[in-house]
């Protein structure tokens, strides 16, 4: 059989476990099929500007544990790149580069935007497999994504340290979890450092009904809480607001009106940009308890991968290889239970994977107790 020549590349937000679903690719790929790897440096602009590392074992060696990705990422779309200048659809120097290289297949690994980007790359033509990743868990069609795991570790442990400062000092904590718009994180979070409040943004909340389960907390001797607070939660009047904006701007007639409404709600998003710290001041408000802010931000994406997400990282990526050997192109290599599934890529792109309002782990949260806003 001919041998095989593959790309890889990394793109969307970088995530734990990167690396060693590209080290499970490529030894699966070089050392059980016999075929040839190079990398694209910096996601689809790399792919763009044919900047390319040669994946061979050495460059494959040693990566397994650690954090980032050997290939660099950006989070450009091939058809909104920003050349001179100017925004620009690059599908064909992508497409060309592909072929200059006499691709078989280019894999991507990426969250929700990198899927439908390969997607558009299939559609023009290219042979394309993906791989789910990303620490906010919201890719559809995969039970989960690789870095999730190591991101929950990591907000687990924050909560669980602010617990005794929170306590020490009789405060409240309003602790921001990283998620996007889905809850995923906060809630697991949440759930295993035991927080009091969580608030997720699959479930626009009220402050008033947060502010008194804290002070329940407070009459019943407990002088401190923790907020479990997602970067994307909004309380029910912003939410509101918000979703008449997204509407009208669906529905907008004529340009002049979609810009108007462009205009209201990026002004919107740009109050919603300060809003753990408002959600603090307004606690102590209404509390008259004192209350703290720590934002976890970059933490959650940075550093080792953890054991779980090592095996789910090398399990798709080794899989992957034997995808590409049996030449079933695309598809997104998802986790299905112990094992995988090839899912097209058509049920993957423009979805995203939230919090189901009746997901077992919210009526977890409730049974012990946890505030959900609502
Ligand atoms: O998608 C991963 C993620 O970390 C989100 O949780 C967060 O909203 C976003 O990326 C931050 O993006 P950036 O790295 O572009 O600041």
């Amino acid at each position: 059989m001919k041998k095989k020549f593959v790309g890889v590349l990394t793109a969307g937000g970088d995530s734990p476990g990167l690396n060693a679903a590209i080290r499970g690719l490529g030894k699966a790929a070089l050392q059980r099929y016999d075929m040839q790897l190079i990398g694209f440096l910096d996601g689809y602009r790399g792919l763009m500007q044919n900047r390319t590392v040669r994946l061979d074992g050495q460059q494959l060696s040693g990566i397994l544990t650690i954090g980032g990705t050997i290939l660099g990422t950006s989070r450009e779309k091939p058809t909104r790149m920003i050349v001179g200048g100017k925004q620009l659809d690059m599908t064909e120097a992508m497409v060309d580069t592909y072929h200059r290289h006499h691709l078989d297949v280019l894999v991507c690994l990426g969250g929700g935007g990198t899927q439908k980007s390969a997607l558009h790359l299939k559609n023009a033509g290219l042979n394309v497999i993906t791989l789910p990743k990303t620490i906010d868990n919201d890719v559809a069609m995969t039970d989960v994504t690789f870095g999730f795991d190591t991101a929950l570790g990591i907000a687990t442990e924050a909560i669980d340290r602010l617990h005794s400062t929170a306590h020490s000092h009789h405060r409240i904590v309003v602790v921001e979890v990283m998620g996007h718009n889905a809850g995923w994180l906060t809630l697991g979070a949440g759930v295993a450092g035991g927080a009091d409040v969580i608030l997720l943004p699959e479930m626009p909340y009220d402050i008033g009904k947060t502010a008194a389960a804290i002070l329940q907390r407070s009459r019943g001797g407990k002088h401190f809480s923790i907020v479990a607070l997602s970067e994307g939660a909004m309380t029910k009047k912003y939410y509101e607001k918000y979703a008449k904006l997204k509407d009208a701007k669906a529905n907008a007639g004529s340009k002049k009106e979609k810009k108007e409404v462009s205009r209201e709600l990026a002004e919107l998003e740009e109050l919603h940009r300060d809003h753990t710290f408002w959600m603090s001041r307004t606690l102590e408000e209404m509390t008259g308890l004192e209350s703290r802010v720590t934002i976890l931000g970059y933490l959650q994406r940075g550093g080792a991968p953890s054991a779980a997400d090592r095996l789910l990282a090398t399990r798709l990526g080794t899989t992957c290889a034997t995808y590409i050997a049996e030449e079933r192109y695309g598809v997104m290599v998802a986790a299905r239970g112990d094992g995988v599934a090839a899912v097209p890529l058509e049920e993957v792109a423009g979805k995203r994977k939230t919090v189901p309002v009746d997901h077992h782990w919210i009526d977890s949260a409730r049974s012990v107790g946890t505030c959900l806003g609502d």
